[in-house]
């Protein structure tokens, strides 16, 4: 989300809009996922829906970013003649983001040669652009001017969402890559090393944000809390302290940090400034046994993880708690399993996200011998969803009957305002539009499967018609 806002944020500064669907779009740039196998399935299909479009607006460029693009950039290069680029997510963002600018020259000069009368037989003759971004760049011996170079650090930092109608967030990268090497993960492959950016700049950075009107600030990194300014030497949370410092009305996530660097001063500075650090913390599990958590080399004992939960639990106050679980690494037994489960209910996660292990090139884990059945797997897993649905109901329910300070994202589909709280639980409640980007006061009347239900009790519309100032 970053990445793809960092780009939308650069773009928009040349001049382009963006647009609702593909049909209207003039250039399409696929941000892609190498995480699970199901991601890029679903990237080749997506590709194969938009042949039609390419077919029917010839100078439509379409362009592959992320990832995927990372380690099968030859591979697509050679299989989607009608891809315009293709650029990984380790290249380098500076080059990329000239290379683009450069496409929005092309595509505006292009499309003066495609007015609906000599689109006929121009349509065949339309010379490809060279496909590898790094190629063309040094091709055309292209000096990157300095303005560009700033510009493409800064996207390369992240960048805001705010569809029309919901609150502004903004999403940071303050580390880039992954030297963890978890068996199963292909991130240290597509990503490369990891990279912090200084604090310097990610404090200029979210200041600016917070002054554009964005309400929420996630800071991004493959292995956030493992952060160190490469100019200072500062830490996560010296990092988390400077952000909170910064004056203004918004609230401050980070995602994903690793169980072994989560230290006692950054749930301290947690603690410190309940107003702008959210209550919230992702902890990835993986698994509950700690065999298999060392065949993972997530460097962490199932022990330790429950320990370092008792801590995070005991110095920030009413934190709510969320994971990431794989069942069915390679060799992963029945019982080995079970303790998984065992550790899911023992926690109580208010939220987590779990996957069958998924097969990935490159990594250890490509080559470790498998026992069990995809059928097993699919079984362990639909398991522990049970498993972890209840716990988060359990969890939801320490609500029912609190007030709770939620920041307003949108208006759902059902008419109701979609809120979310500091501890990242959805909150649905009746509503004015109007408060949509406010925090404001909700009485929690009941707690859902995935939501918790709440009425409206303070909100600054409310403070205005005090004073007399609205209707
Ligand atoms: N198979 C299944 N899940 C994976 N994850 C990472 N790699 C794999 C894989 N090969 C999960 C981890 C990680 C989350 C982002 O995706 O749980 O925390
Ligand atoms: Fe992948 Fe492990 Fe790095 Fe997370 S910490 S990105 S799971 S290698």
């Amino acid at each position: 989300m970053a990445d793809s806002a960092g780009i939308a944020s650069f773009l928009e500064g040349l001049g382009c809009v963006q647009v609702e669907s593909e049909s209207q779009a003039d250039l399409i740039i696929i941000n892609t996922c190498a995480i699970r196998e199901k991601a890029e399935q679903k990237l080749y299909s997506y590709l194969g829906e938009l042949v039609d479009f390419k077919k029917n607006l010839p100078y439509l460029k379409i362009g592959i970013i992320g990832c995927v693009a990372s380690y099968r950039k030859q591979e697509m290069l050679k299989r989607f003649e009608y891809i315009s680029f293709v650029s990984g997510a380790r290249d380098e963002r500076t080059t990329f983001l000239t290379y683009l600018a450069d496409v929005i020259v092309q595509l505006q000069t292009e499309k003066q040669f495609f007015s609906a009368t000599a689109l006929v037989d121009d349509v065949a003759t339309v010379v490809p652009l060279e496909r590898d971004v790094k190629a063309a760049m040094s091709e055309r011996n292209a000096i990157i001017p300095a303005r560009l170079i700033k510009e493409g650090s800064q996207a390369a930092m992240g960048g805001t969402l705010a569809p029309v109608g919901e609150v502004k967030r903004s999403f940071i990268n303050i580390t880039t890559g992954c030297n963890n090497y978890c068996t199963f993960c292909i991130v240290p492959f597509t990503r490369g090393k990891e990279t912090s950016y200084p604090l310097e700049d990610i404090v200029l950075r979210v200041t600016h944000e917070v002054a554009a009107g964005a309400k929420e600030i996630t800071l991004i990194g493959q292995n956030v809390n493992s952060y160190t300014c490469p100019e200072t030497g500062a830490r996560f949370a010296a990092l988390l302290e400077a952000v909170a410092q910064i004056p203004g009305e918004f609230w401050v996530r980070y995602v994903s940090p690793h169980p072994k660097d989560m230290t006692r001063d950054v749930l301290e500075a947690m603690a410190r400034y309940p107003e702008k650090l959210c209550a919230w913390c992702h902890f990835p599990l993986q698994s509950g046994s700690s065999r298999i958590l060392e065949l993972m080399n997530r460097t962490y004992t199932k022990e330790e993880y429950l320990a370092q939960v008792a801590l995070i639990r005991a110095l920030v106050p009413g934190v709510s708690l969320s994971t990431d679980i794989i069942v069915g690494f390679p060799g992963e037994t029945h019982e080995e399993y079970l303790e998984t489960r065992e550790v899911s209910a023992q926690v109580g996660f208010d939220m987590a996200y779990s996957f069958v292990y998924s097969r990935r090139k490159y990594t250890k884990a490509y080559s470790m011998g498998d026992t069990c059945s995809a059928e097993e797997k699919a079984g362990r897993l639909a398991d522990l969803q049970e498993v972890l649905r209840a716990g988060s109901l359990v969890a939801a329910q320490r609500y029912v009957g609190k007030n709770l300070r939620v920041l307003v994202e949108k208006r759902g589909a059902n008419g109701k305002l979609l809120a979310r709280s500091s501890g990242n639980h959805r909150v649905v409640f009746d509503g004015d539009a109007l408060l949509i980007g406010t925090f404001v006061e909700v009485h929690v009347v009941e707690a859902g499967q995935s939501e918790l239900r709440g009425e409206l009790i303070s909100s600054p519309l409310m403070i205005f018609s005090e004073h007399g100032l609205a209707a």
